[in-house]
């Protein structure tokens, strides 16, 4: 049995040692917001943070967590930046089909956390392992420029 902190909350899992996070997430605990797309940390579908910082679930297997906490897209809407994040997505209608953005905004959030005022390159460098294929790259780079100053 592992306890995991994700969102804030504790939960108690008994899984492999190498089952990956992703699994997990959405395969024990039922969270469906994070996404599987590649499955071999190449899209960035399934990023979420851990302690702060954006990993990719897909690859992470559950045992490498430790007591470190976890934050989903469940919940990082709580948080001042995903906050922004999101409001500026609903603001310029950054989503196509949707697939890729729980991972985008998981991205662009850990980029505002680290960089407040971040430049065309620096968004370009955060956000380069998120893939859309609906192409939705112009809209999300307006949308972190917009969060950033809100
Ligand atoms: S599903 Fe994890 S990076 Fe693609
Ligand atoms: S919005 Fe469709 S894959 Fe990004």
């Amino acid at each position: 049995m592992k306890v995991l902190s994700i969102n804030g909350q504790s939960h108690q899992v008994d899984v492999p040692d190498d089952m990956p996070l992703l699994w997990v997430l959405r395969d024990v605990l039922g969270m469906t917001g994070t996404k599987f797309g590649c499955g071999i940390a190449q899209c960035g579908a399934c990023t979420v943070h851990l302690a702060g910082q954006p990993v990719r679930s897909c690859l992470l297997p559950v045992s490498a967590i430790g007591a470190r906490p976890v934050t989903t897209i469940e919940a990082v809407g709580q948080t001042a930046n995903g906050h922004k994040i999101q409001q500026a997505w609903l603001d310029k209608e950054v989503v196509q089909c949707g697939y890729c953005q729980s991972g985008q905004i998981m991205s662009a959030t850990a980029l505002l956390n680290q960089t407040p005022h971040p430049t065309d390159a620096d968004i370009d460098a955060a956000m380069s392992g998120n893939i859309c294929r609906c192409g939705t790259y112009v809209r999300i780079r307006e949308a972190i420029h917009a969060a950033a100053s809100a």
